[in-house]
């Protein structure tokens, strides 16, 4: 099947970042959330993304204004009937994603590949909420989705060759470079990535050195682009919370628990940048 219409599900950061590359490889974007108040934001965020671009002469004014107007906003998941191909990339919760693939699963043409973003979650289970799991698979793009050229593919048990190389063709045709994963608690890049964040969360608590001093080390001394604890404000630090959470019952090992502090800050609201305050304090 040619993809023509991609529908996005979530228009967070990851979501709005995913139509983004998507409209700009030429494809129809349907972005789906809750409310209009969250597509408006979703739809700032492109703008925002595609003016720094214009700016360093990566794109023009024109063609900036193009990828625009292939973005269509929506509050139905009923729209989702117009997808040739459907990404998920709401919130890091194992129930919310399995109701959001079941309700897609009665909207989406037969055929269509329901493909989730998730950071950790077992596409297996995700798959099992719908009547297609051969055609149910990860598509896990990074952060900042406009720079970052990976996109980690996790096929679930029954996910079929055929739907892994749709997904790899569209990963490729949004300018990416696809790696395969197996289904496994937070794949490869998580497996790796969020229990590093943990630990520099662990040594701010326990007062090996204040958030400055860690990042500082990690940017200096291992040549990271951002230091852990800016990069989990990146993130948002709920959905770290989340991933780790997944790593320890999924593979049930202490060392993966999550640190008390990253427990504490998700329980008052210090998500991160999206929040305003997390380890940092963002305007
Ligand atoms: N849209 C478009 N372009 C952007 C952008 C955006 N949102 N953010 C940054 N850029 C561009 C800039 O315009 C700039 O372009 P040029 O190189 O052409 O000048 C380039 O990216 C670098 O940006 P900056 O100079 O502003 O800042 P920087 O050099 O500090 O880089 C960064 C910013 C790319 C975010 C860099 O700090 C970085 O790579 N950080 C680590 C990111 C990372 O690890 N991501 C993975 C997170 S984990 C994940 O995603 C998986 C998960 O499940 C949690
Ligand atoms: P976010 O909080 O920025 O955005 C999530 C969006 O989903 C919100 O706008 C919310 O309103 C919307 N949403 C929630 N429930 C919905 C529903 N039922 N229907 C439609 N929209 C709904 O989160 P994010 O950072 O964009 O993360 C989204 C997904 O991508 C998560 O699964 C996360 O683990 C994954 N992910 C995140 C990152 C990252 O660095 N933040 C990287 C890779 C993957």
């Amino acid at each position: 099947m040619q993809i023509k219409t991609l529908g996005v599900i979530g228009a967070g950061q990851m979501g709005s970042g995913i139509a983004q590359v998507a409209a700009s490889a030429g494809l129809q974007v349907v972005m789906n959330d809750v409310k209009d108040e969250f597509i408006d934001r979703g739809l700032a965020g492109i703008e925002k993304s595609l003016g720094r671009m214009t700016k360093k002469g990566k794109i023009s004014e024109e063609d900036a204004q193009a990828v625009l107007a292939r973005i269509e906003g929506s509050t139905s998941l009923d729209d989702m009937v117009k997808a040739d191909f459907v990404v998920e990339a709401i919130v890091e919760n194992e129930e919310v994603k399995r109701e959001v693939f079941r309700k897609l699963d009665d909207i989406c043409n037969e055929g269509v590949v329901l493909s989730s973003n998730t950071s950790s979650i077992s596409i297996t289970r995700i798959a099992s909420a719908t009547g297609r799991p051969d055609k149910v698979i990860g598509m896990h793009f990074m952060n900042p989705v406009p720079v970052m050229k990976l996109v980690e593919i996790i096929k679930g048990l029954a996910t079929s060759e055929h739907t892994f190389s749709l997904t790899k063709d569209l990963a490729e045709k949004m300018g990416k470079i696809a790696v395969p994963a197996n289904d496994f608690p937070g794949f490869i890049s998580n497996r790796i990535l969020m229990p590093m964040i943990n630990e520099a969360v662990y040594a701010l608590f326990e007062g090996v050195g204040t958030a400055e001093d860690i990042d500082q080390v990690m940017k200096l001394g291992m040549n990271h682009p951002m230091g852990p604890l800016a990069l989990a404000d990146l993130i948002g630090l709920d959905t770290c919370l989340a991933i780790m959470e997944v790593l320890h019952k999924g593979l049930g090992d202490d060392k993966y628990r999550p640190c008390p502090l990253l427990r504490k800050y998700v329980d008052a609201g210090w998500l991160g940048r999206k929040s305003g305050r997390g380890f940092y304090v963002y305007e």
